[in-house]
């Protein structure tokens, strides 16, 4: 392949200092950390996360505390900010996180979040303590790390070693901290970050916690910037130009001279092109944005059918050696969006087919790993779907990521509307970081804004915005979503109209107003529906899957399509929703759970509707014959027979007898009404006569088997990846029971984990996560010197120990009587631990989690010997204890331990920090993972741990026959944050 190579003289470069920020945007890819001096480490394994409280300092592990706080002096982050907080009785968790799905359910609560116990009036549920431990090698000394967090919800504080990091009020805004000064090198490093989602920001569920992934990143002082490339395209006849900007901080006390090389590579890694920057430099503590035009001869562009990405490779020299080296995926395309004739990607008028989505998933709430977001994004497409607006708020850049990967546009929309520093700060993270993405294709800046959207206010706040946004990127424009005073307000000064309903004004009116402005609908229809269901039941809270149900403001998927279809200068429409999501449970209250506006449920799964866009948006040919045909007890009476599909004509037979042929009307379905008697009701559709397509349903039978079908068989093993199942209940003919119930039980063993179930009833109550729960009850110690190891009496159930002194407690240590802990320095000491067990021990796992007392030990528990001659480690040691050796009331736990070397104050010195050398765990399992079926359908997700091998999944229910799935765990290189030692 010929290279083109521009290079550019120092005088066609762009140097300006200051001019763009220094948070910057870029996706570079996450598992592949390269030999480059940058490193990208993730750090979602193995956190340990509590509950703190929102009133209470005292229940929520004060982090000031001391008798300086951390905002006195610093360092000083006491409580759950220490360094040497004790959080063994802590959970362990991995992020992505959301504990609010695992929360209980309270009528009390906010319905628009799902009725969870989340919120002011659950101040213990509502705050959120996680700390996480690691090491940092000493060869780390002079590069320069952060923590970069993609998300938290919300409000979040942070410490490093007890050093506060700063605080994001906002659930969805990316942040990043410096660590470089504050760590630890050649050693470990405790960062904790309380979280109170105790204040909602939007209307819907938003969940709890580290809820995006975290990373650690390693550079060198001089190096790219965070977000720090931003990617544009000129398509032209047979290249395109790809200006290519680079932000680079140079964090070291000296100037640094440098050079910059650009190189493009194709999707199979081979350079398309390169440019070189020589002669540069950076005063020390200064950066600098760089750029160059890069020519691609006759590039494939990045288009909805073909995907098609490029990487940026940008990397920096110095004396002959490679500093950094960062890279940025982007695709090459046009996008064009016209006041008449709607939205143009690379000069083709595509009609805009979208719906609108929260972050949601069934069994996870919003910690949706990256899997699922691909899941979640095939399944749209599937249905014809080409663009997604993040409604209402940043999305987690993994979505993005899919978009790109798999062809989906995306409307990017913020949450905050409003021109206040943070407001602005929130908007300009969110473009930073995300106009690199050829998905992108608008920025909504704020949506159904009702004190302003039809007011002069409005005007003004949205052109502030606007001009804003375009600073920071000038390749997209901003819409907002408006849904009243069309003509006023917002859309009078917004670049692209976006109209929410079109039952709330005249689009033809707009546009006649406004010729010159480009449009889209960004939100319409909010038809509900439940999935399966087909009998309202207003008990229950399930309304029909036919397409008739809509509030007020919506209108049915039929009429708002058939709405937009005929207006050629809207870009297309955005429909409320693609998925349901908890919260919003409209038009139910309590004990209605979630909403039920998706075409497909909570879980993915489709209902009817999914088949009438597919037929109307696919282009492919759809044929799909609705309701199910299992009616006991209603044989003789009509039911309503509905089909969508895109055929020209559609004939319907039951039992074989043709109930008549009908020609099909654009944007349109057809009905019959059908006596029912049992069998099977069979759709075939014809195109110019011919028949192309069946589609049946059949009466079934009882259900029989339990069957699992997973969307992949096989998984990476990086703790991450996901297998989504479908869980089913399937007749004695092996065909699944649309009304099947049953309640599954599921059971897992191998390198994998359950981390959620769903069945996409808005209404359930079941838990969507069965999580254990961890409590530590208190241990007293008192202490003896003793001469030897072995067979010591003192060790004894009922030993009298008196007269010993106490240990552990801070007083005496402070005394400094003994040595560290109280003991006698250079003996042998014996330590006699006690604590109380509740009556109840069944299901419930106790732990005697120990740090070193010296060493060598000796361990019992209750007079038995537990471990013998137990070496010194840092990570302490963990003993699962035997129920059998176990009382209830009082037990005692005996610690003999022989003398450390060396200097004994020295050497203890570190183990002092400790406070209580151990801690008794309580760990109640949470039972078996259930699900009862809805409709015939639940789902398991399965995550893979981070071993190779085979996981087996077993599902069962009382009288059915249990099916049993192996799904492969494939090895896989991973980048994570070292463990700590
Ligand atoms: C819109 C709003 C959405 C959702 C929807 C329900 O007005 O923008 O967030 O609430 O109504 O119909």
């Amino acid at each position: 392949m010929k290279i083109h190579i521009k290079v550019l003289s120092l005088a066609t470069i762009v140097l300006l200092s200051g001019a763009l920020p220094q948070e910057t945007t870029a996706q570079t890819s996450p598992l592949d950390a390269v030999n480059s001096g940058r490193e990208r480490l993730l750090m979602d394994f193995d956190w340990r996360f509590a509950f703190g409280n929102a009133n209470d300092p005292a229940r929520d592990f004060d982090p000031g505390s001391s008798f300086f706080s951390y905002l006195a002096k610093a360092g000083n982050g006491s409580g759950g900010a220490a360094t040497d907080f004790d959080d063994r009785g802590w959970r362990t968790v991995n992020l992505p996180h959301d504990w609010a799905v695992a929360l209980p359910f309270s009528d009390h609560a906010s319905g628009s979040h799902g009725y969870k116990a989340l919120g002011r009036s659950f101040p213990e549920n509502s705050v959120g303590w996680y700390r996480k431990t690691f090491s940092i090698p000493t060869s780390d000394l002079g590069k320069h790390i952060t923590v970069e967090f993609d998300g938290v919800f919300r409000d979040s504080q942070v410490w490093v070693n007890g050093f506060y990091l700063g605080r994001e009020s906002s659930g969805y805004t990316g942040f990043t901290y410096d660590l470089t000064d504050y760590l630890n090198y050649g050693g470990n490093n405790t960062i904790a970050v309380r979280v109170d989602a105790s204040l909602e920001e939007g209307w819907f569920y938003e969940g709890a916690g580290i809820y995006r992934h975290v990373w650690l990143v390693k550079t060198a002082p001089l190096h790219v910037a965070k977000w720090g490339t931003f990617v544009s395209t000129a398509v032209k006849d047979n290249s395109a130009d790809v200006t290519a900007r680079v932000t680079v901080n140079n964090d070291a006390p000296q100037d640094a001279d440098f050079q910059i090389e650009q190189t493009i590579l194709d999707a199979d890694g081979q350079v398309v092109a390169s440019a070189e920057l020589n002669d540069l430099s950076l005063k020390a503590g200064a950066s600098g944005e760089f750029s160059s035009v890069l020519t691609v001869p006759n590039p494939h562009l990045w288009s909805l059918d073909s995907p098609y990405l490029h990487t940026l490779v940008t990397t920096l020299h110095r004396g002959g050696a490679v500093v950094d080296q960062y890279k940025t995926t982007f695709g090459i395309r046009t996008i064009h969006w016209d006041p008449n004739q709607g939205f143009f990607l690379n000069g083709k008028r595509v009609e805009l087919k979208g719906t609108c989505d929260h972050q949601d998933a069934g069994g996870v709430g919003v910690a949706v790993p990256d899997a699922l977001n691909v899941f979640r994004v095939g399944q749209l497409k599937k249905m014809g779907c080409n663009a997604i607006r993040t409604s209402h708020n940043a999305p987690t850049p993994e979505l993005l990521d899919a978009c790109d990967r798999l062809g989906m546009l995306v409307m990017d929309e913020n949450r905050e509307y409003g021109i206040n520093p943070q407001e602005l700060d929130e908007l300009k993270a969110q473009i930073l970081r995300d106009r690199n993405h050829p998905s992108v294709i608008i920025w909504s800046i704020g949506n159904e804004e009702w004190n302003i959207e039809g007011n002069e206010k409005g005007t003004r706040v949205t052109q502030t915005m606007e001009t804003f946004a375009q600073r920071l990127d000038p390749t997209r424009p901003c819409t907002v979503a408006i849904s009243g005073g069309w003509g006023q307000g917002s859309s009078v000064s917004i670049e692209v109209m976006g109209f929410n309903y079109f039952t709330h004004g005249n689009n033809d009116g707009y546009h006649k107003q406004f010729p010159d402005k480009p449009s889209v609908a960004t939100e319409d229809a909010s038809t509900f529906s439940t999935r399966g269901v087909y009998v309202e039941d207003l008990e229950h809270q399930h309304l029909t899957a036919y397409d008739t149900n809509k509030p007020a403001w919506g209108a049915t998927a039929e009429a708002s399509w058939s709405h937009y279809a005929a207006l050629p200068y809207v870009a297309g429409l955005f429909q409320w929703t693609g998925f349901d999501y908890r919260g919003e449970e409209t038009p139910f209250y309590w004990p209605a759970v979630s909403s039920q506006f998706g075409i497909l449920d909570t879980c993915g799964f489709p209902k009817d509707n999914f088949y009438y866009y597919q037929a109307w948006w696919s282009g492919h040919p759809v044929l799909h014959v609705f309701p199910h045909w299992n009616w006991p007890g209603r044989v003789g009476q009509d039911i309503a027979v509905w089909v969508d599909s895109n055929c020209q004509e559609v004939e319907l037979f039951l039992n074989g007898q043709s109930l008549g042929r009908k020609p099909m009307p654009g944007n349109s379905h057809l009905e019959w009404m059908v006596k029912y008697e049992p069998g099977t009701l069979l759709a075939r559709g014809y195109q110019d006569g011919k028949e192309v397509l069946t589609d049946q349903v059949e009466t079934t039978g009882d259900p029989a088997a339990v069957e699992l079908i997973p969307n992949h068989p096989d998984i990476q093993a990086d703790g991450e990846d996901v297998s989504v199942i479908t869980v089913q209940a399937n007749d004695a003919q092996g065909r699944s029971v649309p009304t099947a119930n049953n309640e599954i039980t599921f059971n897992i063993s191998g390198p994998g984990r359950i981390i959620g179930v769903g069945n996409g009833d808005p209404a359930s109550h079941e838990p969507d996560q069965y999580v254990e729960s961890v409590r530590t009850t208190p241990i007293t110690w008192r202490m003896q010197a003793v001469d030897g190891t072995e067979n010591r009496p003192e060790a004894a159930l009922d030993f009298d120990d008196s007269s010993w002194p106490t240990a552990f407690a801070d007083g005496e240590r402070r005394e400094g009587r003994r040595g560290g802990f109280g003991e006698e320095p250079g003996r042998t000491n014996l330590y006699r631990g006690v604590f109380e067990l509740p009556a109840a021990t069944n299901g419930v796992t106790v732990s005697f989690v120990l740090r070193d007392l010296g060493a060598e030990q000796w361990i019992y528990l209750n007079g038995q010997p537990l471990a013998e001659d137990v070496r010194r480690d840092h990570a302490g040691h963990h003993f699962d204890l035997d129920p059998t050796l176990l009382r209830m009331g009082k037990n005692v736990t005996a610690v003999i331990a022989t003398p450390l070397p060396g200097n004994p104050r020295g050497e203890r010195r570190r183990e002092r920090e400790v406070g209580n050398p151990a801690v008794v765990r309580i760990v109640t399992s949470p039972g078996d993972w259930n699900r009862s079926l809805f409709n015939g359908l639940a789902q398991v997700i399965v995550q893979s741990t981070r071993e190779p091998g085979e996981i087996t999944l077993t599902a069962s229910s009382p009288g059915l026959s249990p099916k049993v799935l192996k799904l492969e765990t494939r090895p896989v290189t991973l980048h994570i944050v070292a463990d700590s030692e």
